[in-house]
């Protein structure tokens, strides 16, 4: 199904991740040393259990980058290294997926640095990106603006929300790349699924472009596919 340049693959739950990651690949193969941008969160889980059930490796000098972090301090476990350790561990994806320190005791420039690097090797190919229950997108909450940049970033209360329960307090502020980053990718690829995604992925997909919903600025991206179970897609109508 397309939406005008929008590509919409719908899978059925039990066949998410294998969808996602089918999807992925054929993406990626229009790159040589892809340039990734990969998310964290609930979502992309299956996606990145399909890869590690069907020993998926990235091609040849891909470079891996996530696209946010939480500033931690203190606290390791939670933080998006840890999730990449979990589920993308270098020596089952052959790449290390790079990321902002959580810890950094200066974050600005931490998201500044880790910004350089992405454009030092010509931003993303592909960024694959999730949705937040707000329509964040990475870190980018409702008000950031479409040409926003890599910063460090005040999160909301959903988003905090979502971090696990044993995170107390939960973590007030973020490292992510900008709307910027990510509409410059060549692809962009958006992952969501479950019912409820299925308001915002409405929202995102067929409201109006609004940075109320940061996701809703994907609508104007050339190449954006979005991958989502029928659930999440339940509430869009194209
Ligand atoms: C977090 C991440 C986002 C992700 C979002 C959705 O805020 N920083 O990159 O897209 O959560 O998460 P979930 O997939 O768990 O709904």
């Amino acid at each position: 199904m397309t939406n005008g340049s929008i590509a919409v693959v719908s899978a059925a739950p039990e066949q998410f991740g294998t969808i996602a990651l089918a999807t992925l690949r054929d993406l990626l193969g229009g790159f040589d040393e892809p340039v990734v941008g990969l998310p964290t969160g609930r979502t992309p889980v299956a996606l990145y259990e399909a890869m590690a059930r069907r020993q998926y490796t990235f091609p040849p000098g891909a470079r891996l980058f996530a696209i946010d972090e939480y500033c931690s301090p203190t606290r390791r476990e939670g933080t998006n290294a840890a999730f990449f350790d979990r589920f993308l561990p270098r020596a089952s994806c052959h790449a290390a997926v790079a990321l902002p320190r959580a810890d950094a005791a200066d974050p600005h420039a931490e998201v500044r640095r880790f910004c350089a690097a992405i454009a030092d090797v010509g931003g993303f190919d592909v960024a694959v990106v999730g949705i937040g229950d707000n329509g964040h997108v990475a870190f980018n909450e409702p008000g950031s603006a479409i040409d926003s940049g890599c910063r460090v970033i005040e999160l909301t209360a959903s988003t905090r929300a979502q971090v696990d329960a044993t995170w107390t307090p939960p973590p007030e502020t973020g490292m992510t790349v900008g709307m910027a980053q990510i509409m410059a990718a060549d692809q962009v690829l958006l992952l969501a699924s479950g019912p409820a995604k299925s308001e915002i992925l409405s929202a995102a997909l067929t409201g109006p472009v609004t940075d109320h919903v940061p996701a809703s600025f994907l609508q104007l991206h050339p190449h954006l596919t979005v991958v989502a179970d029928a659930l999440a897609l339940s509430g869009v109508s194209l």
